[in-house]
């Protein structure tokens, strides 16, 4: 028994901000911010608008184009770093009353831009031990909600939005997730933090003083490791499964900063027309960026039955993933 990606979804909400508007907002230049990351415009969720709003309606289509019924769902992976909720409910637990599915294992992961990867390999684990059928993953982000839009540094970066996908049993190994792999390294926490709100920092007035709900970043920092990290990954998970990257249909990237994949892409001696790229119109949507890279390749016509996509992502935890995919429309 194999498990396959049965379907995508995504949502994308409805508020643009583009490289402009963040010159009226922060000291910016939209050549800066397009020659240091790739990122033109970006979208953000309305001010009632919650991760679970988003994660709802990605989830909603990812259902509905694979074909199952809401009661064939039978379990829910939430990945996501702004939860709707600091402690509980979980996300996927809200998702799941909005869907209107009940009895189902839901529950949330934390795993920073590696979420939905690291959701997979969950949903890979159920399936192929016979626990779950039908496991519907989901990485949703509200970014806006831990973003600093006085800080130039950050705030440029990342966008709203939400990506899902249902992942079921099958037989046929050509339709197989062929393999997930998932590490972290904690060594590094302080690169990608929130500082405040946690145990550590419990939500008060100095917390609030000092901006620590918010997200900050050694950009730099970050960058190097993950320009090595995202390669050495992809050159293991290719050289397990006896591949190379000719054998690759799309390389599908997180989506964080153009410089890093394009970097990662020439080492792998990838195609430049097989990388898989939508940091220009999302910006870095954290756990959503890759199921939404999917999903815009697959309504535009690219995404083909039966191709095999290489996923790469690396997050806050610092944590990191990749997987071999075989996409089934
Ligand atoms: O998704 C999770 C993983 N995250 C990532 O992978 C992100 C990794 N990091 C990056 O993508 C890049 O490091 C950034 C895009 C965040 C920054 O690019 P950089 O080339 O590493 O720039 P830098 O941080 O070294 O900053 C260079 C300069 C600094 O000025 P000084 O000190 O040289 O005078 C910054 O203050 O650019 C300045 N700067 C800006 N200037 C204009 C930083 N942000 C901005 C800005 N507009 N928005």
């Amino acid at each position: 028994m194999y498990a396959s990606l049965k379907s995508i979804g995504a949502y994308v909400p409805e508020k643009k901000l583009t490289n402009l508007d963040f010159e009226k907002m922060v000291d910016t230049t939209d050549a800066w911010i397009q020659q240091r990351t790739g990122i033109k415009e970006r979208y953000i969720a309305g001010e009632d608008e919650t991760t679970s709003d988003l994660a709802t309606k990605a989830a909603a289509l990812a259902i509905e184009r694979s074909g199952l019924e809401l009661s064939d769902i039978d379990g829910i992976i939430c990945a996501t770093i702004t939860p709707d909720f600091f402690c509980m409910p979980s996300t996927a637990c809200v998702v799941a009353d909005k869907l209107g599915i009940k009895y189902v294992t839901a529950f949330d992961i934390s795993a920073a831009c590696s979420g939905f990867v690291y959701a997979m390999s969950m949903a890979k684990a159920f399936i192929e031990s016979g626990m779950k059928k039908n496991v519907l993953i989901i990485g949703a982000e509200k970014m806006s909600s831990i973003v600093d839009y006085s800080d130039r540094a950050t705030c440029v970066l990342f966008g709203d939005g939400a990506g899902a996908a249902v992942i079921s049993a099958t037989e046929d190994k050509k339709k197989a997730i062929l393999d997930v792999k998932t590490s972290a390294d904690g060594e590094y926490q302080d690169f990608l933090i929130t500082a405040g709100g946690g145990s550590k920092n419990p939500c008060s007035q100095h917390v609030l003083n000092e901006k620590m709900q918010y997200l900050k970043m050694k950009g730099n920092e970050t960058f190097k490791l993950a320009v090595n990290t995202l390669t050495k990954d992809v050159f293991e998970i290719l050289d397990d499964n006896k591949l190379t990257s000719n054998d690759i249909d799309w390389f599908v990237p997180h989506q964080a900063n153009y410089r890093i994949i394009n970097a990662v892409a020439k080492k792998l001696k990838m195609d430049e027309d097989k990388v898989v790229l939508t940091v220009a119109g999302y910006g870095n949507t954290s756990a959503a960026s890759i199921p939404m890279a999917i999903n815009k390749w697959y309504e535009e016509g690219k995404l083909k039955d039966g191709e095999l996509m290489l996923l790469d992502t690396f997050g806050g935890g610092l944590t990191w993933g990749s997987a071999l995919v075989h996409f089934n429309a």
